[in-house]
């Protein structure tokens, strides 16, 4: 059997390769999806897990979990992934149920695993303060998020992070294993017309998939001038199937929460300057090359 895994999710484009990548790796094995309000609201990103899992032929069990942020008013990303949260490709009517439990109970319940965070991370840290005692059943929290440098959002504030930086500054200061793969190297992971094409000759799947990843490129074509999008989300999964293909280096990281012009940005002292014990692993690096031949392996294994 693979290293249990749940991934707690935002469906979004790279949170739907990021399932796929989750479901088709045989190094994994996925326990069940959960799904916090961020790039959509909860409604749409729950129906776009469903629609994921039921193109794929994945039934594990996929619960609905926050609406909002902890303390702030929700802001979606529908410049970027559209009115429905996956824009491009049409979807046949979702099979896979959604459970009639709370994200958080389904991820108390499917503890020890790891969990991938790949939204906002209001789901986790409520996980953390319900059940404290769940700190020691969590192998470790492997979380796309926040940078070492710039943000997408705001100067400096990545957009995981920003929509509930409560939440961020809960999961790092639980003392449970943090990782933490930011912009710094998933803007590594860009889907080029080569990897479109790898994806268009898999068959229904991967072309559903190189649909997805049209739609995304032109959302960041327009919004950014990036020539070819970052596949952000499937690079934290990544990290979890092999270490190897993200380097990652130990640092303390703090969640700004009162910056005048910075909430939301994470401070990561990559040279230790404060004096402070490293609290997280921070992604420095990505294996491009078999980064793409692991998210193509695994839609071919479902498709
Ligand atoms: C993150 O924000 C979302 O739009 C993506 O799905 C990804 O998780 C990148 O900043
Ligand atoms: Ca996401």
């Amino acid at each position: 059997m693979g290293i249990p895994v749940v991934l707690d999710c935002d469906p979004g484009h790279d949170d739907a390769i990021a399932i796929l990548l989750a479901a088709g790796d045989p190094a994994l094995d996925l326990l069940g999806v959960t799904t916090v309000a961020a790039n959509q609201t909860l409604e749409k990103v729950t129906l776009n897990a469903r629609r994921v899992c039921t193109a794929a032929g994945i039934t594990v069990p996929i619960a609905a979990g926050s609406a909002k942020p902890l303390l702030r008013p929700l802001r979606i990303a529908d410049d970027i992934h559209g009115e429905s949260g996956l824009d491009g490709p049409v979807f046949g009517p979702p099979t896979v149920p959604v459970v009639d439990e709370h994200a958080v109970e389904l991820l108390h319940r499917l503890l020890p695993a790891t969990v991938i965070a790949t939204g906002a991370l209001t789901n986790v840290a409520l996980l953390l303060t319900r059940y404290p005692e769940d700190a020691e059943r969590i192998t470790e929290i492997v979380l796309m998020g926040g940078s070492t440098g710039r943000g997408n959002i705001t100067p400096y504030a990545e957009a995981n992070i920003h929509v509930d930086p409560e939440a961020a500054a809960i999961v790092f200061g639980s003392g449970v294993p943090v990782t933490m793969v930011g912009l710094n190297v998933t803007h590594q992971a860009l889907v080029t017309p080569d990897v479109v094409a790898r994806l268009e000759a898999l068959g229904p799947l991967g072309r559903t998939c190189a649909e997805l990843m049209v739609f995304f490129g032109e959302t960041y074509r327009a919004m950014f001038g990036f020539a070819a999008p970052p596949l952000h989300d499937p690079v934290a999964v990544a990290r979890v199937i092999d270490p190897t293909l993200v380097e990652c280096v130990d640092a303390h990281v703090q969640v700004e929460l009162t910056g005048t012009h910075t909430l939301g940005a994470t401070v990561v002292d990559l040279d230790g300057y404060r004096g402070l014990a490293p609290n997280a692993k921070v992604a420095v690096g990505l294996d491009v090359d078999r980064f793409w031949d692991r998210v193509v392996g695994a839609i071919a294994r479902l498709g």
